[in-house]
């Protein structure tokens, strides 16, 4: 099974989604790889319209882009995990921009994985670096160095599966690279046998290149 997570960060409108699904559905799904599980990761806001739309394709599956540290209580503008089931089976953790411009520490990382797995849900932890430990409950990793995000700058295969032996991964960890992945590089990173698959941030957002880098990834 391989992994493609397209995280959508906070770039569009109501409008502009609907717009994303009416495009990316106007390709024919059927002939993609259902060994390849999409996994779309749109704002909270839309997690019901995406949920509705790919309910029926059994390789397309939900996530979320983070997640409250705490359970549902008094927590203003917080979204915790249990409001997520049934929108959402997986919950994005970690990522270098919550870290960095939310001062997101290591012990908030772990609550929000706690509450994730008691709620049922998935968490994949984005790591930047063995800086970042990974708790217990975590079978799904992503790395992601700084400065390959949305730089251009991907960091080849061979590298990527170097730093991930640093990491510390739990055994039968499902490992996923991150940082500037495209239609151009993305079977470089799907070829190799220590990867399970590739989380994209830029190339989410145009709904046909998404299915052109999906049907490589097919191929
Ligand atoms: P990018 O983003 O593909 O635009 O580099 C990846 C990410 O931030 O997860």
């Amino acid at each position: 099974m391989t992994y493609i997570i397209a995280n959508f960060k906070a770039n569009n409108s109501h409008a502009d989604m609907q717009e994303w699904i009416a495009q990316f559905t106007s390709h024919d799904l059927l002939t993609l790889n259902p060994n390849n599980t999409l996994i779309l990761c749109p704002p909270f806001p839309f997690l019901h319209m995406f949920q509705s739309a790919f309910s029926s394709y059994t390789y397309i599956a939900i996530g979320a882009q983070d997640v409250s540290a705490f359970p549902e209580g008094a927590h203003t503008g917080d979204v915790p995990a249990r409001s997520l089931s049934g929108l959402a089976t997986y919950v994005l953790i970690g990522h270098s921009e919550r870290r960095t411009l939310h001062n997101e520490t290591v012990e908030m990382c772990e609550q929000k994985v706690t509450q994730t797995c008691e709620a049922g849900l998935t968490p994949i932890l984005l790591v930047r670096g063995a800086t970042d430990p990974i708790p217990h409950g975590v079978h799904m990793v992503a790395f992601e160095p700084t400065d390959a995000i949305g730089t251009g700058n991907n960091m080849s295969a061979q590298d990527v599966v170097a730093h991930m032996k640093e990491l510390n991964l739990p055994t039968d960890c499902i490992c996923i690279y991150g940082g500037s992945v495209n239609e151009d590089n993305v079977t470089d990173y799907l070829s190799h046998d220590a990867l399970d698959g590739v989380l994209l941030g830029k190339a989410s957002l145009d709904p046909h290149g998404l299915y052109n880098l999906l049907l490589k990834a097919s191929a």
